[in-house]
């Protein structure tokens, strides 16, 4: 348990809850008469997910899957890993990646090829954070919670060396520390 950091990415609990909530309407708006298929990619997305699916009043279906591009480093390999497979088929379903943070935008490439050859319906992606800058290839997201500059965050199911993912906040360190 590190807890808290100073970094310059702060975003308390009722700001996430605010944000989730309206994520949630958006993607019922837009999902009404549909049963969409969420996909959570484990594991920093559970607790986003948890949150995101209790604020979709629509019927909806689950799964998880499980992805590693990290290890315990900090800095992203570039190498995608499947850890887990789906146990559910997504042929013809309304599928909607539910990440964590986009950072290269590399395991989300992977994941929507991946999930393209089985031929779902549509495949859209809602994400907590996206750090645009440090984007090497360019992926969709559909419903994006917060843009964020480079640090690295933690809290609320991201991890840092795999601690401190049940903090309720989102917080990060400054560059130099990482
Ligand atoms: P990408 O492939 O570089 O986009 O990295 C995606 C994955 O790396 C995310 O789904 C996270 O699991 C992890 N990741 C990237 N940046 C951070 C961060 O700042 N904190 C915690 N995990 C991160
Ligand atoms: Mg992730």
């Amino acid at each position: 348990m590190l807890g808290p950091g100073n970094g310059p990415v702060q975003i308390p609990e009722d700001a996430i809850r605010r944000r989730v909530a309206e994520l949630g309407a958006a993607i019922a708006q837009d999902y009404q008469g549909r049963t969409p298929h969420l996909i959570c990619v484990l594991n920093g997305a559970f607790i986003f997910m948890a949150d995101l699916v209790r604020a979709i009043p629509l019927p909806l279906t689950l799964d998880f899957i499980a992805i590693s591009s990290y290890g315990n480093a900090f800095k992203s390999s570039g190498e995608v890993e499947l850890l887990k497979d789906l146990r559910l088929p997504i042929h013809g379903r309304d599928v909607i990646v539910v990440e964590d943070i986009v950072d290269t935008g590399l395991t989300l490439a992977y994941l929507l090829d991946y999930l393209e050859a089985r031929k779902p319906a549509s495949v859209r992606v809602a994400a907590l954070l996206s750090k645009p800058q440090r984007r090497q290839v360019e992926v969709p997201i559909h419903y994006l919670g917060f843009e964020i500059e480079d640090a690295y965050v933690y809290g609320y199911g991201l991890d840092r060396a795999q601690f401190d993912r049940n903090l309720p906040f989102i917080t990060s360190i400054r560059p130099e520390e990482e």
